[in-house]
């Protein structure tokens, strides 16, 4: 099985799936950050590209249209549980991100939380998410990211293998991701680890 593959994307967060939130709480300030970045005003239609066990849910206005994508059901069963305790009205369906299958424009905003480091090609899931968004919508990448400039530091090239293996990416960079996606960074900011998270906000020209 290879490893940058949506099926082995399916197995592992499978297993992540029971303990991902305790996992994932700690970087809940961050997405808070992430979703103060989008300013989702109610009835507009957000897409929520690799939604997981749906922790932007919580954030997210009351009155938005959400929609929630995500590859691997076992995540996505979770977030339909954590919508019903929210209240929240979530059309949740299982999706590769990497092939929308919605129509272009159909949305105001896409966040993409942490997966363009997980997603086989993130290249493919960037410029999906600028055709189905809207001109003039805008999208929010928050993720870890290998800086854009220079050499991949040390430490970074070392924990890739293990950490590509179990969940994620670590030497992805958002420069080249975003680059003829349709999508143009307007802010990026730096949220923890010396920039190593960090949080960009993109319009759709
Ligand atoms: C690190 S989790 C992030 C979940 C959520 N966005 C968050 O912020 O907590 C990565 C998610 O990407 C999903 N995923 C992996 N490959 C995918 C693909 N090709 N299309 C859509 N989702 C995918 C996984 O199932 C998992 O739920």
């Amino acid at each position: 099985m290879r490893i940058n593959s949506n099926l082995w994307n399916r197995v592992r967060y499978a297993f992540w799936a029971p303990i991902y939130n305790l996992v994932a709480w700690p970087m809940q300030r961050m997405r808070r950050r992430a979703v103060t970045l989008a300013n989702v005003q109610p009835g507009e239609r957000v897409l929520i590209v690799g939604a997981g066990t749906g922790l932007d849910l919580d954030l997210l206005p009351r009155g938005a249209l959400i929609t929630a994508t995500d590859l691997t059901p076992a995540m996505l069963a979770k977030l339909r549980r954590r919508a019903e305790r929210l209240g929240a009205s979530v059309d949740a369906r299982v999706m590769d991100g990497q092939a929308l299958e919605f129509p272009d424009g159909s949305f105001d905003v896409v966040l993409l939380h942490f997966i363009v480091t997980v997603i086989p090609d993130p290249v493919r899931c960037a410029r999906e998410a600028a055709r189905v968004l809207r001109p003039g919508g805008r999208a929010v990448i928050l993720d870890k990211f290998a800086p854009d400039e220079g050499a991949t530091p040390l430490w970074l090239s070392l924990l890739n293998p293990p950490a590509s293996l179990l969940a994620t990416n670590v030497n992805r960079r958002l420069g080249p991701i975003i680059a003829g996606s349709g999508l143009r960074i307007t802010r990026e900011e730096p949220l923890a680890f010396r920039g190593f998270f960090k949080v960009a906000l993109a319009q759709k020209d």
